[in-house]
Parts: C-alpha cells; sequence; structure tokens
C-alpha cells in the first residue's frame, strides 16, 4: 500500500561501506572500511530502499576528497556516497510506493531511508534493470547531454573521444556516429582498441599507452578535429588541443589521467592554441542538467531499442567488491560500466 510502511518484517541488519579515512589522490580499498548497523526507519516522507546494482564511478574520488569540489565531502565514518539501483521496500513519501524501482543516491550499503531528493531516475521505461545503471545512469545520460548540448555535433564532423572503451566514452562515440560524426576512440590497451572498432563502432580507434597519440590523431584526422570530447585531462587533451580544426569544440567532461589536484599540475601552455583555433571549451557536470534528465533517459532508451547503442556492464558480485572497485577503474581494470550486484 503506498506511503505506509508494510506489515512485513525487514532485515535486521544493514551493511554498509564506510569511509574510514581521508585518501589523498585514488581511493584504495584500504580508505573504506565494511560494518553493520541496524536498518534505519523511514522518516515521515522518505522511503526505505533495498540496493541491488551499487554503482562504481570516477567520480566518486571527488566526492572522497577534502578538496574543493562540486559536491560537500563525504563524511569521515560515515557511508560512501554512491549511485545505486534500488527497490522500494516501504514508503512514506508522496508517489513512490512499494515495489518502484529507482536510481540515485543511496549510497554503498544495503539500505537507505530516502526522501525524494536522493532519486536521480525512476525506472519507468521498459528495460533491463541494470540499463538503469548504464543506459540511462549518469554514464548515458551525461554522453547524451554533454555531447549534444554542450559538443553539439553536426553530420561529417570528426569526433575524438578519450576513455572510449569506457561507460561514458563508448556511448559518446556510439551516439556521435549515430548522429553521422566520423568517430575516433582513444584507450589504454588494444583488448580496448578491438572493443571501440569491433562493439562500439569507431572509425578509428588509437592505444594512447603504445602509440604517438599526436601522429595517431593527425593520420586519423587528416583536416583537424572538429569536437573533442576529453574525460582524461592531462597530457592526451594537451595532445589533441593541437590537433584541433579551426572553429572545434572541447567538452570537458572528465580529468581521469590526473593524480592530484594539490599542488596545481602544469604543463604546456594553450591558450595560443585556443585563441588561434577559435576553440569553444566547456565545461560538463550532470547534475546541473538534472531537467534534461527524463528526456535524455528517453533518447537513450530509443536508441538502444533501435539498436544503435549497445552497453556493457562490468559486473562484480557482492558489497566487499565496494571499496577497492574506485581504484580498479582508474587503473582502467574495468570493461563496461562497472557495477556491484548485491540484492
Ligand atoms: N562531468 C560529469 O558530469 C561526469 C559524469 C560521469 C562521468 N564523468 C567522467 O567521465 C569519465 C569516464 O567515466 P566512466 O564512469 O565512464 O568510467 P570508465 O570510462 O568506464 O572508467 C574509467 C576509465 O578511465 C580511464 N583512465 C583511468 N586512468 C587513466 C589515466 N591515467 N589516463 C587515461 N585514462 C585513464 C580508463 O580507461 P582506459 O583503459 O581507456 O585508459 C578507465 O577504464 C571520467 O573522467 C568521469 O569522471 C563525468
Amino acid at each position: 500500500m503506498p506511503n505506509s510502511i508494510p506489515a512485513y518484517s525487514l532485515p535486521d541488519r544493514n551493511r554498509q561501506v564506510l569511509l574510514t579515512t581521508r585518501p589523498d589522490g585514488i581511493p584504495q580499498a584500504s580508505h573504506f572500511t565494511l560494518a553493520e548497523t541496524s536498518v534505519p526507519e523511514p522518516g515521515e516522507g522518505q522511503m526505505l530502499v533495498r540496493n541491488i546494482y551499487l554503482s562504481a564511478d570516477p567520480a566518486q574520488r571527488g566526492w572522497a576528497s577534502s578538496e574543493a569540489n562540486y559536491a560537500a565531502p563525504v563524511p569521515i565514518g560515515g557511508p560512501m556516497r554512491a549511485l545505486a539501483v534500488a527497490v522500494v521496500v516501504a514508503s512514506r513519501a508522496k508517489g513512490y510506493a512499494e515495489g518502484d524501482f529507482l536510481y540515485g543516491f543511496f549510497g554503498w550499503q544495503d539500505y537507505a531511508a530516502v526522501g525524494p531528493e536522493a532519486v536521480l531516475h525512476r525506472a519507468t521505461e521498459d528495460l533491463p534493470l541494470d540499463a538503469f545503471g548504464a543506459l540511462v545512469g549518469i554514464n548515458g545520460i551525461t554522453a547524451y547531454l554533454a555531447l549534444t548540448k554542450l559538443g553539439r555535433p553536426v553530420a561529417g564532423d570528426t569526433l575524438v573521444v578519450s576513455t572510449a572503451a569506457g561507460s561514458v566514452g563508448s556511448f559518446v562515440g556510439q551516439i556521435g556516429k549515430s548522429m553521422g560524426c566520423r568517430t575516433v576512440g582513444l584507450t589504454g590497451d588494444d583488448a580496448k582498441v578491438a572493443r571501440c572498432h569491433d562493439r562500439f563502432g569507431y572509425d578509428e580507434a588509437i592505444n594512447y599507452r603504445t602509440e604517438d597519440i599526436a601522429a595517431a590523431v593527425k593520420r586519423a584526422a587528416p583536416d583537424g578535429v572538429n569536437l573533442y570530447f576529453d574525460n582524461t585531462g592531462g597530457p592526451i587533451l594537451d595532445t589533441v588541443l593541437r590537433q584541433m580544426a579551426v572553429g572545434g569544440r572541447v567538452v570537458q567532461c572528465g580529468t581521469a589521467s590526473v593524480g592530484s589536484w594539490v599542488p596545481a599540475p602544469t604543463g604546456p601552455r594553450n591558450e595560443r592554441e585556443i585563441l588561434t583555433r577559435r576553440l569553444v571549451w566547456s565545461g560538463f557536470v550532470i547534475f546541473d542538467h538534472m531537467a534534461d534528465y527524463a528526456r535524455a533517459a528517453s533518447e537513450m532508451a530509443q536508441l538502444w531499442r533501435q539498436g544503435k547503442v549497445v552497453y556493457d556492464i562490468d559486473l562484480a558480485e557482492g558489497i566487499e567488491a565496494a571499496p577497492g572497485a574506485i581504484a580498479s577503474l582508474y587503473a582502467g581494470e574495468n570493461t563496461g560500466k562497472r557495477l556491484i550486484h548485491i540484492g
């Protein structure tokens, strides 16, 4: 019955992954502790959700950091902030009912008592459940909105994408291809280069660890790069900036290659490249675009149904896999969206 706590007894333990020390750089498994507490009671206006898939995301590094960011740091001793796909098991929140599947900020834990403000998306599309943590999770939606709203691709553009075989990057490449772009992927090993070609339909794919990036991008984009979707920052970005076409656009979506922001890293000065090539360089944070989430989810679901976009899940089993999951992403060990199945 909606808006009331159902009359069955709930489990009495809630496993949580707590942030117990503040990482300096990339969070390692040792920064977290697995603990057990009681299952929280939802207050008035809240619901109790049971997590099914926990998400591991590069952004969690920023959330765990004490450095100024776009989000307040996760408190030491608190459950790690994380996205998850969950089912409502009891509701005192208007408009939410037991059995609703939701995607939102429910943390690395079995259960969370949350209000509607924690929910990013309600799983209404007819899709596999894991799609709500990938295709229409922040990865797919970031790819869609950052590319279409900031990158504004037009047919015939050469689109270069870093972390090309990863979750966001693979969607960007496929959406760009569906819009008529020539797509070039940058990724970190030969197996991922092959996946870029065979699975995600890139026209060209480059191993940034073994190839001369400047020469390879020049070969792949002899007339210059019209649109660069960057998820790495650092030397990869510095190199691609010097291969941009006049009037090119750069979407800054991630900075995965930068080990630490303190002290501020130094590198080549690129302002002359921006000026002479008349580049537009835009920063994207998904949480500024929540009003467009449902529309983007519907578009992504449609692209998937039409076979224009595929997605891969890199699935780990059990909450014990969570503490090491962020470091593993930064080691490039994931093939597809890293989800942890716990329910
Ligand atoms: N701005 C936003 O709102 C927003 C939202 C979601 C995600 N993002 C960003 O999008 C990017 C991709 O996220 P995702 O969730 O899809 O993760 P992902 O690409 O599935 O996994 C992260 C990938 O980063 C690459 N990487 C790690 N360390 C690197 C390094 N030192 N140099 C170059 N590449 C490195 C690895 O790919 P390779 O093996 O190919 O190197 C790794 O597989 C991240 O930067 C993330 O912060 C931004």
